[in-house]
């Protein structure tokens, strides 16, 4: 009997669990020089906001132990540039297309999920309202149960009911179950987890902080128990709300934890900026896995590490 590789999120469905992570692919033009964007579940296209941006500026990388710093600031055309160019190139390569937006107020969301409403053959929208390199905290919309909410009920008021949303989570809160039930409670279908963690870096031979702005998202395999951790205290939550997860995934195994803590699939990140192709090994990997534990359908692996016997399940 084979294998039963697809699986499935708030009603979009997709041929195998492993996608892009946004910000970590552009549109899929480079990608696409490696391997058909067509046998990703789905890309998920880099945060867009309604005007162009050049984002913050340089040096805006750093290296760290297991992990990086990243302090783009959503740099992009702006959604219009977007739509009119990336889309249409996106759409002849017959992937799943999964548009990431970001705004810098509720109002944008709103004006972002009209735009996005309008164009045929999206699978699903997130909703970023956790980048960590914006002007100030209170931009992290998602740090706050009521600006998350404000922000997901705009998306959910203004895109319609055909496309799912999924919204994007920091794990820089202290309690990511609160966010998750507002969010899911305003509209969100499914939910992203994890965005990266707030962090920096001192050069010690300049004595100074190695990004321009200081701070950073930290991603890559140092954040990973984080994802685990977050991705399995939703689940337990909120069991019926599928996950998109992320974070520090550079391996099919490392994908497969994801999988077991409650993740219906998995974004890969920043492992494919040391190996273009990495999300192709994950695949592979993850399938093998699988398979070697027993699993004759991927969708029975979701959630497994929760079926503990005496376990508080918490
Ligand atoms: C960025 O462009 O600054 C990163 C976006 C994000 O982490 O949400």
């Amino acid at each position: 009997m084979s294998f039963d590789f697809s699986t499935a999120m708030a009603g979009a469905r997709f041929s195998n669990p492993i996608l892009t992570a946004s910000g970590c692919a552009g549109s899929g033009k480079e990608l696409s020089q490696f391997f058909r964007l067509s046998e990703l579940g789905a890309i998920v296209t880099k945060s867009i906001m309604v005007k162009p941006r050049s984002g913050r500026a340089t040096p805006r990388m750093a290296e760290t132990p297991s992990g990086m710093l990243n302090s783009i600031g959503l740099q992009g055309p702006g959604i219009d540039q977007f739509l009119e160019n990336d889309i249409p190139w996106l759409k002849e390569q017959g992937v799943k297309i999964v548009i990431s937006i970001a705004g810098e107020s509720v109002e944008d969301y709103a004006v972002l999920a009209r735009k996005v409403r309008g164009v045929a053959g999206i699978t699903a929208l997130e909703v970023n309202i956790s980048c960590p390199n914006v002007e100030n905290r209170g931009q992290v919309f998602a740090c706050n149960p009521t600006t998350a909410r404000e922000a997901i009920s705009a998306v959910r008021r203004n895109i319609g009911g055909e496309v799912p949303i999924i919204a994007k989570l920091t794990p820089d809160v202290t309690d990511i179950t609160e966010i998750a039930r507002e969010v899911v409670d305003a509209g969100a279908d499914g939910l992203a987890l994890i965005n990266t963690l707030l962090g920096m870096v001192i050069d010690t031979n300049t004595m100074l902080p190695k990004l321009s702005q200081k701070t950073g998202g930290l991603s890559g395999p140092a954040i990973r128990p984080v994802a685990v951790r977050a991705i399995y205290q939703v689940h337990a939550a909120l069991p019926n709300t599928p996950i998109l997860g992320m974070g520090g995934v550079a391996s099919g195994r490392d994908a497969f934890e994801l999988v077991l803590a409650g993740a219906s699939a998995v974004s890969v990140g920043t492992a494919t900026f040391g190996n273009p192709t990495a999300a192709m090994a994950i695949k592979q990997e993850l399938e093998e896995i699988c398979i070697q534990r027993g699993f004759q359908n991927f969708r029975d692996a979701i959630g497994f590490a929760h079926r503990v016997e005496g376990g508080d399940g918490e």
